[in-house]
């Protein structure tokens, strides 16, 4: 299988420069190498996911249990860090419009408290269980503590709990062994995933937060696996050029410096964009510190956005070529594109865009990202891109772990903790003493 490929002649530092700045990543490299050695009793525990085998014996046989059932519908109940990664493989693996192909299990993401939101999944779900379909409950929550998370679960448990005499088949919780939700599944006798204690989060889409509902939909979840570990083999290499993680924090970490504090994840495939999204929350909630690791109060970040291709072209492309010099780019392309379709070879729409008869659309969505970069090119717009050769579970599982290893390097380099998320507190709290005065 083959390996993603990095380029990065156009992100405008001399070589030399970056090789320079990976030089001072070399400490954190041995660490995570180090880690590696050292199961789950590491902040970078996560990289130790791919191997444990274990956790994928549990998970596969859960699995098993819970397909006997026959599901027709996987609710999985989390937010941020607890169902960003499932989604954004779900969506780059099955596509978008899963749900509209007659899948055999449907999947739906209860994440906000929103009503509309909630209300329609109700609908949906409602008629199902009245005509005695199967619907599984996934609820995800490290903490299991989280306002959003534990409203919903309550919410449709209650729904489950009105249909089926027997419905604590139908629930899976997942969290840390330690929570207060844990003990409640335990106690109920729902099906309990455990989250490693020192796994967060954001890193934990290759625990049982992201593997349990993947594999339920059928993902190769070894392959996911297999193609993280080959990554992460690559993210630890001494030989500096060679190492993907190193170069491209050195890279990022540059542009930050010289005030280009935006970076762009433009994905080139509408499959990739929740891919993207989950690429924004670890940016933004492992690198925007307010503290150094010295307890200093340094108030940096790196403000991640997400642009889909060719899409955003027609929303951003403006302000991207012709606005501040502000943003670094990361484009993500497929190399290898199926299925192949085509425009029709001649018709009566012919004239209205030249050059494009019996073309196949990857051939013309090429031609706009060729495009697109040889404007940024012209223009100064520094960028690297990131070329998956597939969208494979191989392809996205290494790219997951390079941006997960990335970040890590990027933590060291500006001196933060990329494994908390100290200020979220802040409008919890507020929260908590509003819901509280009501
Ligand atoms: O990445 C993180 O740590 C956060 O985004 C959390 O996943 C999110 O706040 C949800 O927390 P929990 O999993 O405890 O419900």
């Amino acid at each position: 299988m083959e390996t993603l490929k990095l380029f990065y002649e156009d992100s405008l530092i001399p070589k030399d420069r970056i090789l320079k700045t990976a030089e001072k990543i070399r400490p954190e490299i041995e660490r995570v190498k180090d880690a590696i050695s050292r199961g789950y009793d590491d902040d970078r525990a996560s990289i130790n996911l791919p191997d444990d085998k274990e956790m994928l014996k549990t998970i596969k046989s859960t699995i098993e249990e819970k397909l006997a059932l026959k599901p027709e519908h996987l609710i999985v109940i989390g937010i941020g860090g607890s169902n960003l990664g499932t989604v954004a493989v779900q969506e780059a693996i099955l596509g978008k419009l899963y749900n509209l192909t007659k899948p055999p299990i449907k999947v739906l993401y209860a994440d906000t408290v929103d009503s509309y939101l909630i209300n329609s999944i109700i609908k949906i779900i409602k008629p199902a269980l009245k005509s005695g379909g199967s619907i599984l409950l996934d609820v995800v929550s490290k903490s299991g503590t989280t306002t959003e998370t534990v409203a919903n679960f309550r919410i449709l448990l209650n729904l489950l709990r009105k249909y089926r005499k027997e419905y604590k088949d139908y629930v899976v919780a997942t969290c840390d062994r330690d929570s207060m939700l844990w003990h409640l599944a335990v106690k109920e006798g729902f099906t309990t995933l455990e989250i490693p204690q020192k796994v967060g989060g954001r890193y934990s889409v290759f625990s049982s937060v992201g593997l349990f509902p993947l594999g339920l939909l059928g993902i190769q979840i070894d392959d996911l696996l297999n193609g993280a570990k080959h990554m992460r083999g690559k993210c630890i290499n001494g030989d500096l050029e060679r190492n993907p993680a190193a170069i491209t924090a050195s890279i990022q970490f540059l542009h930050y410096k010289n005030g280009k504090n935006i970076v762009d994840y433009f994905l080139f495939s509408s499959d990739l964009e929740s891919l993207g999204k989950w690429c924004r929350q670890l940016t933004a909630e492992s690198l925007g510190k307010e503290l150094d690791r010295n307890g200093r109060r340094v108030n940096v970040g790196i403000t991640p956005t997400v642009s889909v291709g060719s899409t955003d072209l027609h929303s951003v492309a403006q302000l991207y070529l012709g606005g501040p010099y502000d943003k670094f780019t990361t484009f993500i392309s497929i190399k290898d594109r199926r299925p192949r379709v085509h425009v029709p070879s001649v018709d009566e729409y012919s004239h209205l865009v030249p050059g494009i008869d019996g073309k196949s659309l990857e051939k013309i969505l090429n031609a706009i990202f060729e495009g697109t970069k040889e404007a940024f090119r012209k223009d100064k717009r520094p960028f690297i891109e990131i070329s998956l050769p597939d969208k494979s579970e191989y392809s996205i599982g290494q790219f997951m772990q390079l941006e997960m290893i990335k970040t890590m390097y990027l933590g060291h380099l500006l001196n933060v903790n990329p494994f908390d998320q100290p200020d979220v507190e802040k409008y919890k709290r507020e929260t908590r003493r509003i819901l509280a005065g009501e």
